[in-house]
């Protein structure tokens, strides 16, 4: 059965070929009087009468300027910035360089970060692409055995064959040679003294190191920082000095990075990558000194009334997130609420069709037709939000967006587990940081160079190549940057910023991000209520359900709509802050560690 609504957006749907962009108006009135079918939706009608909403106790006001992130001395070097008059971005270059000391299985200078950054003075919005890169030696069967066939995943990760060129110190230079007001080395003051006088172990580091023992000591320099004289791992609450990296952040403060991709720290890299024991990788010195970074044009889609904004390609963050959004659009969301399972099968099957279109399309766009603005074109979206009018999709593949020379392409087949580190910063003049940095799995390649884990974002790309003849976008190419997840957002409101979001997770950072927007924007919570409440995720069809959580109580009602249920552990580590005229607004999460300081 069909009500009006749904017949109209149908009409209007086959009027508007997916070749022709529609105007955003005409498309969203249309797409916004349809409602879900309530008839449909029995039996699983009768909302769950559980608390999703958690506590709300970590939620910080303020007034003047405000900083969220995963490590409390990560939060605090920025503080320390902002209060001797420093700005966002200045702020910025503090807390990155504390959390490769503090939080270092996370993110760090061998790694690489997406920034998405409101300028206040010239009311600009912009993006940084600070991805790391494949070596020119690369090919695209770097991931395959002697027969062609993918290797095991942890084979691939742990040694110098994942290791991509960092990206993140030329990030934090190039940026704050542009928009910073502090002088560089001044930035460096907190973490250099925290490294020489040690810093205090923190419980998750701990159960981390613990978690990863047996890889972590596969290689000794490894081994002899994150593992005690006596062989044990590293416990909370221990003292660790890290001489090493005070001495590399003491180079890059004097130097710049010129010291990083040039000079001795490049040397250590590289002979670290070709000589990892049993798995050596193709990293050279000229591979170090071609790194630039890249600033890209944000990818920004309506969403009742807000326009969400994050990196595009090589992430595939903004895209999909994006994506799902659009196609709720023509939901009433709302009216369902959080209790109802009807809304998570609509927010399931929406993130389903966006990730069957990911899997298809998205990847490093100076290498591969990547159809983005097919791919959020507001059409498009209505007539894949009309697929999932009634009961859950069984089968989901990609669409046809706007942009056909993409279409000869085959599915992706990369695995991504969670890692990296998110936070946000809204300084005393307005500017708006909302940053994700990594070094892929934690801990990265396993691998240590010059007192800083190197990355294994090389495994982000697909380890096949082709898939019965028609290639992966997201392939290994020399020089290309592996399709991320990471979703950095800046949300807007009449032009300027609102809300400022974003997580590690892997892949499931785009439904933490998505999740927690709906949260905020449909059911009226607050920050810290939206990133509190329990994760309901769905990539490719299973339903994750958080585990120890109320989502739980979601399992028997899902299975019912079809689903197939897993209960695990979802850690996301979501930090923002919401703009509300002068107030400010933060929440951190309690998965994790982090902390929102604001005067
Ligand atoms: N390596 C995590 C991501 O880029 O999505």
């Amino acid at each position: 059965m069909m009500n009006s609504g749904f017949l109209r957006v149908l009409c209007l749907s086959a009027l508007m070929s997916v070749s022709a962009i529609s105007h955003h108006a005409s498309a969203q009135q249309a797409t916004d009087e349809v409602a879900p079918e309530s008839g449909s939706f029995a039996p699983a009608e009768a909302p769950i009468e559980i608390d999703l909403l958690g506590d709300d106790t970590k939620g910080v006001k303020s007034n003047n300027w405000m900083i969220a992130a995963a490590h409390p001395l990560a939060s605090e070097a920025g503080a320390t910035v902002l209060r001797n008059g420093g700005n966002a971005i200045d702020a910025m270059v503090a807390v990155q360089l504390m959390l490769g000391l503090v939080e270092p299985q996370s993110s760090g200078l061998g790694g690489g970060a997406f920034l998405v950054y409101w300028d206040a003075a010239n009311k600009r919005l912009t993006s940084f692409d600070g991805r790391e890169t494949a070596p020119m030696a690369a090919t695209p069967t770097l991931f395959q055995d002697e027969n062609g066939e993918p290797l095991m995943f942890y084979d691939a990760v742990v040694g110098g064959r994942s290791v991509g060129v960092p990206g993140t110190p030329l990030l934090l230079e190039a940026v704050h040679g542009r928009y910073g007001s502090m002088p560089w080395a001044t930035l460096f003051d907190s973490a250099i003294t925290l490294a020489d006088q040690g810093f205090e172990v923190s419980h998750r580091l701990a159960s981390s190191i613990e978690e990863d023992k047996e890889r972590l000591s596969r290689f000794d320099g490894t081994k002899n920082y994150f593992f005690r004289e006596d062989g044990t791992p590293l416990q909370s609450g221990d003292m660790r000095i890290n001489a090493a990296y005070a001495n590399t952040l003491r180079q890059i403060s004097q130097q710049g990075t010129d010291a990083f991709y040039r000079g001795e720290i490049a040397q250590e890299i590289v002979s670290t990558v070709q000589s990892a024991p049993g798995n050596p990788g193709l990293l050279t010195m000229d591979d170090l000194a071609a790194y630039r970074i890249k600033e890209r044009t944000p990818i920004c889609v309506n969403y009742r009334g807000f326009d969400v904004c994050g990196i595009g390609p090589p992430s595939s963050g903004a895209l999909t997130i994006g994506q799902i959004l659009g196609t709720l659009r023509a939901y009433d969301l709302k009216g369902l609420g959080p209790n109802s399972p009807q809304a998570w099968r609509l927010i399931g099957d929406a993130s389903r069709l966006a990730f069957a279109d990911r899997d298809r399309y998205m990847a490093d766009s100076d290498f591969v037709p990547v159809p983005t603005k097919g791919l959020i074109a507001d059409g498009y979206l209505a007539n894949r939000g009309v697929l999932m009018r009634e009961n859950k999709l069984d089968e989901v593949t990609p669409g046809e967006p706007q942009f056909d020379h993409a279409l000869y392409q085959a599915d992706d087949e990369s695995i991504e587990l969670p890692s990296t580190s998110h936070f946000v910063i809204r300084d005393s003049l307005g500017n708006v940081v909302s940053m994700t940095t990594t070094i892929e799995n934690g801990f990265g390649s396993r691998l240590m160079a010059a007192g800083f884990l190197l990355n294994n974002e090389l495994t982000d790309f697909s380890f096949r190549t082709h898939v019965n003849g028609y290639p992966i976008a997201n392939r290994v190419e020399p020089g290309k940057r592996p399709r991320s997840s990471m979703s950095p957002t800046i949300v807007m409101r009449s032009n300027v910023p609102y809300m400022a979001l974003g997580s590690p997770g892997g892949s499931r950072i785009i439904g933490y991000v998505a999740k927690t927007l709906i949260a905020h924007i449909d059911w009226g919570l607050s920050l810290q209520s939206s990133i509190n409440m329990p994760h309901l995720i769905n990539r490719f069809g299973t339903y994750d359900l958080e585990a120890g959580t109320a989502a739980e109580n979601f399992a028997p009602a899902l299975e019912e709509l079809g689903y197939n249920v897993s209960v695990r552990d979802l850690n996301s580590g979501l930090h923002g802050i919401v703009i509300d005229g002068d107030k400010l607004i933060g929440g951190a999460d309690p998965r994790r560690e982090g902390t929102i300081i604001g005067e």
